[in-house]
Parts: C-alpha cells; structure tokens; sequence
C-alpha cells in the first residue's frame, strides 16, 4: 500500500483492510466472520434505519515505543455497549465477544496501526444495530454486531492546542431523562446542527448545559467536561452525560497526581472560576478549552492565556497517553497487549 501519512492523519476515515461480523438471529449469535466488503446489505425496514435502534463504542490501540500494541480499557467499553443495548432492547455481545472480535479487527489490519512516532492510533469503531425489519415502533428480533478500524490523529483541527468552544443556549443534545448517558446514534443526531452552527462561527465544539433549567453543565458533543480550580478536578454528574472511559480514568488519575476529585453538578457559573478547561473522550483525549463564549452574556471565559495547556491538564494527558503508549506504569492494569501473531 502506499506509505500513509502518519502523523498528518486527521479524525476521519481511512479504508481498511477487513472488519469483523457477527448476527444475532434466531435467539442467537452466530459465527464471526471477516470481511474486506464495507457494506452491508440490510432490509429496508430495520429498525436501525426508522427508529435509530443502534448503539456504537469508541476505543483505540496505540503502538508503543517498546513495539507492542495495547488496547485501553475495552472491558469498560463492551460493558458500556450493554447498558446502550439494554436501554435500547437491543442483544448485545457478552464481553467476551466484544474483545474476540475487538482483537481480531486489530489483528486482521495491523498494518493500519500508526507507528509510535506519529503520535497517530487506531480507533476501533464497533456498532450495534438493529437489522430486524419493523415498522412499528419497537425492538428488531435481529441484530448485526460489527467491528471496523480506522487510524486517526487529533479530534479537533487545533491538534493538540487548547480549542475555543461555545455554550449552545439554543439546542439540546440529550433530555433530563433521555438517552444522554447511553452511547447511541440519536444523540449525535441532535448534536449536528448545533455542531455544525458552531463550527461556522469558528468554534471547535459546543457545551450543552442541562436541558431543563440551562443551570448546570453538561459535556461537549463528544466529549466529557472537566475544570481544575483550587487543586480540585471537577467533572459534571448528570443522567444526560454519557459515562466517559476516559474522565472516568482520569478522575483516578487526578486522584493519583494529589488533586481532589469532584464528580457533581457544577453549575455553569462555575465558569469564571475555572483555571483551567478540558474535554476529554477517547477521541479527544484531553483537548485543553482555551475559551468558553456564552452567547447570553455575550462573554468570554479564557483559560490561562487561552493559548497553551495548563499545567494540570498536561500532567493528566502525559500520565494518560504515558499508560496508552506503555511508558508509564500501568498501575491500574487498564491495557491489554494485542498480538498480532
Ligand atoms: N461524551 C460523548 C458525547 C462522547 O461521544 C464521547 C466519546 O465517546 C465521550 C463523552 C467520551 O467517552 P469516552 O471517554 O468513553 O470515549
Ligand atoms: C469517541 O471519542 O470515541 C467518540 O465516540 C467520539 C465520536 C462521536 C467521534
């Protein structure tokens, strides 16, 4: 194949070798098999395609310096994909068949798994949907779970610079009691116009707040909220965020560095209080938020001098990507290597 550009790579996707398959049918899973078609034939009444009955996960395996090739935390991610599934009654892979067929999608395209240098990574992309056709509103009686894998670099054009997001008063991405904590199309579906009115204005991401009473914070489009004050990481709880991997690990991280943790609904005039910003997710990683408009004040919040990472959130991001890449201890047993045989 022609050599790609490793460390140019943006969040986007690049084809592939092979991705990993499997239905559920008849009461239940079938064979895992491998493909090179990237489509899928699909009746055109699923209730994937009427009803959004589909539930996604997100995860990545890095290459270390060492050579070896580490996934982070895809227990916590097949764990997560249940929770998506059951909201949605949906069958769901068990654990072990979320990491067989995670593994064997890495395997089949290792030669996609971006070299240590580029800082770049493969994104593992599984997907759940409902393939079973329907036309009133309820559960398929089948289901098509798959596994594809793209390289990817940073999420947001900036890179790694801190990015300037916009407090969206206007849209909501997930009701008070609705599907935000699940990870499930319809979310993102009510995200794209406001994400795509906040790119216009030149902002790199949205932070929605609490769709009731516009009081509290909630996260990013795709990504979990954090602000640093007093030497506190402070990160919101609420049923419509979704329940990030990655705050969730860096929460402990935070704990470990000697930062207080708060887990909590944080009220969005906390804002001008914060030293320093972030989202995080695996896509994200940690991307440092430089500023924070807020169209109903008119205002501006800058973090530091907007323009570099604050010390906190660098401290998190190298101890992060340190246990991602194998250069910092595992303690918490988070990695699993992938052979690739
Ligand atoms: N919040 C939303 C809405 C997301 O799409 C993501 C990405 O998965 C996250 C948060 C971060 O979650 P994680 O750290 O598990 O990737
Ligand atoms: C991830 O971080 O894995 C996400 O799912 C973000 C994505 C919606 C692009």
């Amino acid at each position: 194949m022609k050599e790609l550009n490793w460390s140019g790579l943006g969040f986007g996707y690049v084809k592939t070798d092979y991705n990993v398959r499997c239905a559920w049918k008849d009461g239940k899973w079938g064979e895992v098999t491998v493909t090179n078609d990237e489509y899928i034939p699909i009746h055109m009444a699923a209730t994937c395609l009427h009803y959004g009955q589909e539930a996604f996960e997100g995860l990545k395996a890095f290459r270390g310096k060492d050579g070896k090739v580490r996934l982070f935390r895809v227990d916590e991610n097949a764990k997560r994909l249940r929770s998506s599934a059951d909201y949605l009654l949906m069958e769901a892979p068990s654990e072990e068949l979320f990491t067989e067929m995670v593994i064997k999608a890495i395997q089949a395209n290792a030669r996609f798994i971006p070299p240590y240098e580029s800082g770049a990574s493969l994104y593992v992309r599984p997907l759940l949907i409902g393939t079973g056709a329907q036309v009133g509103v309820k559960a398929a009686d089948e289901y098509l779970f798959l596994v594809f894998v793209t390289p990817v670099g940073p999420y947001f054009k900036e890179g790694f610079k801190p990015i300037p997001v916009i407090i969206d008063r206007d849209h909501d991405r997930a009701a008070p009691l609705g599907t935000g904590h699940v990870k499930v199309g319809g979310n993102y579906a009510a995200s794209i116009y406001s994400g795509e009115l906040a790119h216009e204005k030149g902002y790199s991401s949205v932070l929605y707040l609490d769709a009731k009473q516009k009081k509290y914070i909630d996260e990013c489009n795709a990504a979990n909220f954090f602000g640093i004050r007093d030497g506190k990481y402070i990160t919101p709880n609420s049923h419509s965020v979704l329940p990030s991997i990655t705050n969730l690990s860096l929460r402990q991280l935070a704990s470990d560095l000697g930062l207080k943790v708060e887990n909590r609904e944080v009220e969005v005039d906390e804002l001008p209080t914060f030293e320093e910003c972030g989202a995080c997710g695996t896509a994200a990683v940690i991307s440092a938020i430089g500023s924070i408009y807020d169209p109903m004040l008119d205002k501006t919040y800058v973090y530091g001098n907007g323009k570099e990472v604050g010390s906190w959130s660098k401290k998190l991001y190298d101890t992060l990507r340190g246990i991602q890449y194998g250069e910092v201890e595992d303690v918490h047993g988070w990695t699993k290597e992938v052979i690739l045989g």
